[in-house]
């Protein structure tokens, strides 16, 4: 992959398939340059044995595709970055990915486009699951939750309806701009 951000979708969609009715995602870049992103689901889970499996890059349980890559492609790259991921799940209890890496290491892919995969997540999953965020750094923190925009825009009012997509769009690309712009691609 190019960059995380491109790694979160694909690892999103794991959630997905799990059928996540709540994902979270946290991205976080400490004061010493360590890049820190998690990804938890309330998803169906994994068993141990498929937990153990799943970082090496023959672990998948579809029929469609043989290998499974997504985690570990973005566990190499985090190794490569001079960190790591690891993977905690249970079945029926959801799943959490985290990833580090030192963003300071040249091999460290850039972020990407935080702002557009996010809302690519939301608009094309527009009834379920809810999707939340909590950017940090340095400069300071932001908070994201498709549940309280529900909420506000009461029953009858799709996330997918034109203005409101709009609206969501111009919100994650201002608080990933106050969060990482100018010091994190
Ligand atoms: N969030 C998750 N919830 C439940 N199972 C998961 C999750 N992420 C990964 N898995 C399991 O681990 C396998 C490997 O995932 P991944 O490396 O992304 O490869 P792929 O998605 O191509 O199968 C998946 O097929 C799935 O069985
Ligand atoms: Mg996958």
């Amino acid at each position: 992959m190019r960059d995380w951000s491109l790694h979160l979708l694909d690892l999103a969609e794991n959630s997905l398939r799990a059928g996540a009715g709540l994902v979270s995602l946290g991205v976080s870049l400490e004061e010493d340059g360590r890049l820190i992103i998690t990804l938890s689901d309330d998803g169906c889970g994994m068993g141990p044995e498929l937990l153990r499996a799943v970082t090496s890059p023959f672990a998948t349980t579809r029929s469609t595709r043989k290998v499974g890559m997504g985690l570990a492609l973005a566990g190499q790259n985090a190794e490569r970055a001079g960190g790591g991921l690891h993977v905690s799940s249970a079945p029926g209890r959801g799943t959490t990915v985290e990833i580090e890496a030192d963003t300071r290491n040249i091999d460290c892919l850039p972020l990407g486009d935080l702002a557009q995969t996010f809302f690519s997540l939301i608009c094309l999953n527009p009834l379920r699951p809810d999707f939340e965020w909590r950017l940090r750094s340095p400069r300071g923190e932001e908070h994201f939750d498709t549940r309280e925009i529900r909420q506000a825009l009461g029953e009858g009012i799709s996330l997918g309806e034109p203005e409101v997509r709009e609206y969501i769009c111009s919100l994650l690309t201002e608080q990933c701009e106050t969060v990482f712009g100018g010091i994190m691609q």
